[in-house]
């Protein structure tokens, strides 16, 4: 499938390391810039996956851990959604500083592509929006979510769908499901980033 260039930048299928996506975000949240393209892009994602979520999780003390937070967005709209705790994680700590005061219970540093420092069956939810594309955090992490995730506590994604079957997402999700580690309740094609034509794959899964 084509690659799709966001806007005037180094076009995401470019970059490899680690390294070199933490930079990117340092750069891109500059000036907020990260928050205003959002904005101006008409990005979806985390309205998307807070208002699946909502849909099957009528708690809302519940506990979240928000996987590849960024600048918070999707924070903000869990909490539209009266969610009122969640952690964050990522690795630009630059997009970290601008998440909103007092929005998350605790937020950190993390690279995600490495095992989580969590406790087992800790989270009743993980989130996890925008941070499954190239280049980015792998599918293996989806093991780590479950890992951490209680037993029927949901993990919500977006993977990207121009990485969906070629960086192993699809398969990897399809072996979580056939050992009975998760099951799917929702997976569908969502609009993530329409106004660029960039799709995403948002999945809810149970995990068992
Ligand atoms: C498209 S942004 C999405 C951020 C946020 N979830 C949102 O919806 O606005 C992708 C995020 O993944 C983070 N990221 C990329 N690689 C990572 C890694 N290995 N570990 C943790 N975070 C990572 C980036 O720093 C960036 O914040």
């Amino acid at each position: 499938m084509a690659q799709k260039d966001i806007g005037n930048k180094t076009p995401l299928h470019e970059l490899k390391t680690t390294e070199q996506v933490m930079k990117y975000y340092d750069e891109w949240s500059k000036n907020n810039k990260y928050n205003k393209d959002m904005f101006e892009w008409e990005y979806s994602g985390p309205k998307e996956t807070s208002e699946t979520l909502s849909k099957y999780q009528n708690n809302k003390d519940i506990k979240i851990y928000d996987a590849g937070c960024g600048s918070g967005l999707v924070g903000i709209e869990l909490k539209k959604y009266g969610f009122n705790y969640f952690d964050g994680g990522d690795i630009s700590k630059e997009l970290l500083n601008q998440v909103p005061d007092n929005l998350y219970n605790k937020l950190e540093q993390i690279d995600l592509n490495k095992k989580i420092d969590k406790e087992d069956n800790f989270y009743d939810v993980v989130m996890c929006v925008g941070t499954f594309t190239f280049a980015h955090v792998k599918a293996h992490a989806l093991d780590e979510f479950v890992r951490i995730t209680k037993k029927n506590g949901l993990i919500c994604f977006t993977i990207n769908e121009a990485i969906y079957i070629n960086y192993g997402f699809k398969s990897k999700i399809e072996s979580l499901v056939d050992n009975k580690k998760i099951k799917e309740i929702k997976l569908f094609k969502s609009n993530y980033l329409a106004s660029k034509d960039v799709n995403a794959w948002l999945g809810l899964y149970k995990v068992l």
